[in-house]
């Protein structure tokens, strides 16, 4: 079956009800208020003359969608939760190809709460996980500020013609209302007033259970097993088992009544939507404010999900995101090696926070460990450089250099080997650090023996211990294969416990990333 989705149904309402963000003071960064959004714009490139003359070729965008509903279905996240309904106005349009009449899709048809006939949002209309007009407004504001950076005639960044812009277009997102949806308001924002009539454009997607547009857990087992290696780590259990841990597993259960860690999407899907925080955690006053209930509560979340996406050289993220780095480099591949013509000038890849996290933490240092706000963008720019010939030939061995981009942020000097100060590196550098496996991932289990001898054990315990981690761990078992040790299986079997993790990542179709 393919239902492609016109241009013309982009967005059936975006009027806002009731005046958003006027519940709270101060609102985190994750919400992705106008005044958030408004500093996420493209900067203006900074002329160097290491590089030469420059042009810009291509764009990749990776947005996250924007503000949604709660992900997951276990509410309620705490005693005296909001029990005010989650009702969209904004449908998804779809028409079949041979249709002539639009369908509007509304998650309505279950309302009988007393024969518990409801949506896994219970008494609302909205779908789980369903893009909000919060989002929508999020997402345009993301498209206008790509139309500001690469569509407007007066800039010098001018990228997609000025005539049928969407031809140089390549839309990928995975097959969620949210990221679909979101990639789709962009693009209204973007080029929307040059779509004049009917249009068609493909949205490139897949099966959701064997997409690689997030970490995909179900589709590759070694990353299960990295993640649940990782929470067996000396530096993880100590983390796991610290006074502040402690702290906040006690505070949750005397003052929310609640004995499970909250997830991240508790907190923000309350706050970012005017919904009522209980007392005891209505204390967010900015990020500065550390002593915030709220604020501790939340980074303790982003903690225990971003060491292991950064641990042992990031090793999780490369595997989760091989596949998705092979996609985005067969583009920019392209525009090296066809120099102006057969290649899509944007590629936009609408995902999800999990998708940034990774693709950031996998180039190295560039990754911070903070969470990324509702409708992020990450953008890869690829110039072709030294139009005059004079580029410096030490820093910049080939014709084309990248600037990387994260909410308004350049961050390209703060890719390892690229120069300081400078926006644009070159792509060799770029190629360097994703020298590791990308669609050619071996995603099979790491073969950890069950047995070692005596002599090998204290060896790998301490090095099990030290702080270096698992990798040593790893490399230590793996050359000890053929030793075997009785520990080894204690050690292991101590694991079996966290297997069972608190999100069961991808367990079923509702466990989506967020
Ligand atoms: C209602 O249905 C949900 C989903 O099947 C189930 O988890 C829950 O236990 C049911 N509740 C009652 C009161 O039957
Ligand atoms: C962290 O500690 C808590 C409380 O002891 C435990 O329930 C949880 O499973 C631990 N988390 C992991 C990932 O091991
Ligand atoms: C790209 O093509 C233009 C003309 O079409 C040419 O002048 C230029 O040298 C080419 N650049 C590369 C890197 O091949």
């Amino acid at each position: 079956m393919s239902l492609l989705f016109a241009i013309a149904a982009f967005v059936t309402t975006t009027v806002v009800a009731a005046a958003p963000y006027t519940a709270y003071p101060v609102y985190p960064p994750y919400c992705s208020t106008p005044e958030q959004m408004q500093q996420r714009g493209v900067p203006p490139l900074q002329q160097g003359s290491s590089y030469g003359a420059s042009q810009l070729r291509h764009v990749t965008a990776v947005i996250r969608h924007g503000a949604r509903t709660p992900w997951a279905g276990n509410l309620p996240c705490w005693a005296d939760f909001d029990p005010q309904p989650w009702n969209c106005e904004l449908q998804t349009t779809i028409t079949p190809e041979v249709s002539a009449a639009w369908f509007r899709k509304q998650y309505d048809a279950l309302q009988s709460p007393e024969y518990n006939l409801t949506n896994e949002l219970i008494g609302g209309t909205c779908q789980l996980g369903q893009l909000l007009e919060l989002g929508v407004v999020q997402e345009l504001w993301n498209g206008e500020q790509l139309r500001d950076a690469y569509f407007d005639t007066a800039s010098p960044n001018m990228l997609l013609s000025p005539n049928k812009p969407w031809e140089s277009l390549s839309y990928r997102a995975d097959d969620e209302q949210r990221t679909l949806m979101s990639g789709r308001v962009l693009l209204k924002g973007l080029f929307g007033n040059e779509v004049t009539a009917p249009l068609t454009i493909p949205m490139h997607t897949a099966d959701y259970e064997r997409d690689v547009v997030g970490e995909n857990e179900n589709l590759c087992p070694r990353l299960t097993q990295l993640r649940e290696l990782f929470y067996g780590t000396d530096e993880f259990r100590q983390f796991n088992a610290s006074a502040e841990a402690q702290q906040l597993r006690d505070f949750q259960r005397r003052q929310l009544h609640t004995d499970h860690d909250l997830e991240l999407d508790c907190f923000m899907t309350t706050i970012c939507t005017d919904r009522t925080l209980p007392d005891a955690i209505n204390d967010y006053a900015g990020e500065e404010q550390t002593e915030s209930m709220f604020l501790r509560l939340v980074n303790f979340y982003i903690r225990q999900y971003t060491s292991f996406a950064m641990a042992n050289d990031a090793e999780y993220s490369k595997l989760a995101m091989g596949p998705l780095w092979a996609e985005i480099m067969d583009n920019v591949d392209r525009v090296i090696a066809e120099n102006g013509t057969a290649y899509p000038r944007l590629a936009l890849f609408s995902g999800h926070d999990t998708t940034i996290i990774g693709l950031l933490a996998s180039l190295s240092k560039v990754y911070d460990g903070s969470w990324p706000p509702y409708a992020s963008k990450l953008l890869l720019e690829i110039h072709e450089i030294d139009l005059d010939g004079r580029k410096d030939k030490a820093l910049y061995t080939t014709g084309y250099g990248f600037r990387l981009i994260y909410n308004g942020q350049v961050l390209t000097d703060q890719v390892e080997g690229c120069p300081k100060d400078t926006h644009i590196c070159d792509v060799s550098v770029l190629k360097r650090h994703l020298n590791f496996p990308l669609r050619d991932r071996d995603c099979s289990l790491l073969d950890i023996p069950t047995t070692t001898t005596a002599s090998g054990v204290a060896q790998v315990f301490d090095l099990f211990l030290s702080p270096s981690g698992f990798g040593v761990f790893v490399v230590v078992v793996l050359s000890s294969m053929a030793v075997g040790s009785v520990l080894m299986f204690v050690l292991l079997s101590k694991l079996q416990p966290q297997l069972i993790h608190r999100r069961s990542y991808g367990a079923a179709s509702q466990e989506n990333p967020e």
